[in-house]
């Protein structure tokens, strides 16, 4: 069972990486750490609120962290992609009241979980690097790091080079590249692929699976409306987000390249993930203390894995 703190900016593909880690039967979510990113922080955390309630979770820690990037600019929002709530058409009852804690209770729960715990961060990297940035010491006590961002030699998604992720806050991005140890990237490189169909949401909504499974099909359609004008003759959406649950859950179906990763923020390329791929040595490449990104993944694999835990029961 994987112990799991999700940093995250639900957002349609984080709402749904969300709704798979709580269904998953070998992750334990012990928190969810939401920022500003697909939309505002209030927002954000409104709809990881509404997402424990419907699970029955209230339990789970939330805990409200950044609401802009490490520069102190603005905050972009994506309403055309992901709705004017993040929920696509849908939007959460005013009654959802979470408990909001305070950001120090991330430090609290990696103590508590000391050794086993994994932070997954599918959303823009401020809180995360914020973390490394006031208690480097405590960061050592996580087992793992898997992170949601960067297109490696391929074009970005907000501009022609960059991640909206590492593009949202190229400075902390950069702080986690190169400060997180044992790291796993999960760049565009492959959940530009990890594309849902409509025969895949037939599949999960053909009954009512889980307290998840009304929301599904007007957010998925809302998203893929939204891809459509973003990628010509796109048949879906991809759920960029869940993916990187999946690198933790099921590594087998993930090719790995171990190298040193920095993110660029000069203005000109900002954004820009950046890892020498070039040919290296047997004695070069075991010298490497890299992050582990992954290039290339087993879809039909993962599309079953993903069928299936969103067919599960609470
Ligand atoms: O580039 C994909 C990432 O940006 C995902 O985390 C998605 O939620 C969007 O914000
Ligand atoms: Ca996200």
């Amino acid at each position: 069972m994987e112990k799991v703190l999700l940093f995250c900016d639900p957002g349609i593909d984080d709402s749904v990486a969300i709704m798979f880690a709580l269904l998953h039967p070998d992750i334990e979510v012990v928190g969810i750490v939401s920022s500003y990113g697909n939309v505002d922080k209030e927002q954000a955390t409104n709809n990881a609120a509404y997402l424990l309630d419907l699970a029955g979770r209230l339990d789970v820690p939330l805990i409200g962290a950044a609401a802009y990037p490490l520069s102190g600019e603005m905050a972009v929002y994506y309403p055309e992609i992901h709705g004017e709530e993040g929920l696509g058409p849908i939007t959460p009852p005013d009654t959802i009241s979470g408990t909001l804690e305070n950001f120090s209770r991330v430090f609290s729960i990696i103590d508590e979980y000391e050794g086993e715990l994994v932070i997954v961060d599918v959303g823009r990297q401020t809180s995360l690097a914020s973390a490394f940035i006031l208690g480097e010491d405590v960061m050592d006590k996580v087992k793992a790091f898997y992170v949601m961002g960067g297109a490696f030699l391929v074009p970005g998604n907000v501009t022609p080079l960059a991640e909206a992720n590492f593009f949202g806050d190229p400075i902390a991005a950069n702080v986690v590249a190169t400060r997180a140890h044992s790291l796993t990237i999960v760049p565009l490189n492959v959940t530009n692929y990890a594309i849902l169909t409509d025969e895949v949401i037939d599949q999960i909504t053909d009954q009512e699976y889980n307290t998840f499974t009304p929301l599904i099909r007007p957010i998925y359609d809302y998203y893929a409306e939204a891809y459509q004008e973003l990628v010509l003759g796109i048949e879906g959406a991809p759920f960029h987000d869940v993916v990187t649950l999946v690198a933790l859950t099921n590594p087998e179906l993930f090719d790995f390249v171990e190298r040193e990763v920095t993110v660029v923020d000069d203005p000109s390329v900002r954004g820009l993930s950046v890892a020498d791929f070039r040919p290296l040595s047997a004695e070069e490449e075991a010298s490497i203390e890299g992050a582990q990104i992954a290039m290339d993944f087993n879809y039909d694999e993962y599309i079953n894995i993903f069928i299936q835990v969103m067919k599960m029961e609470f």
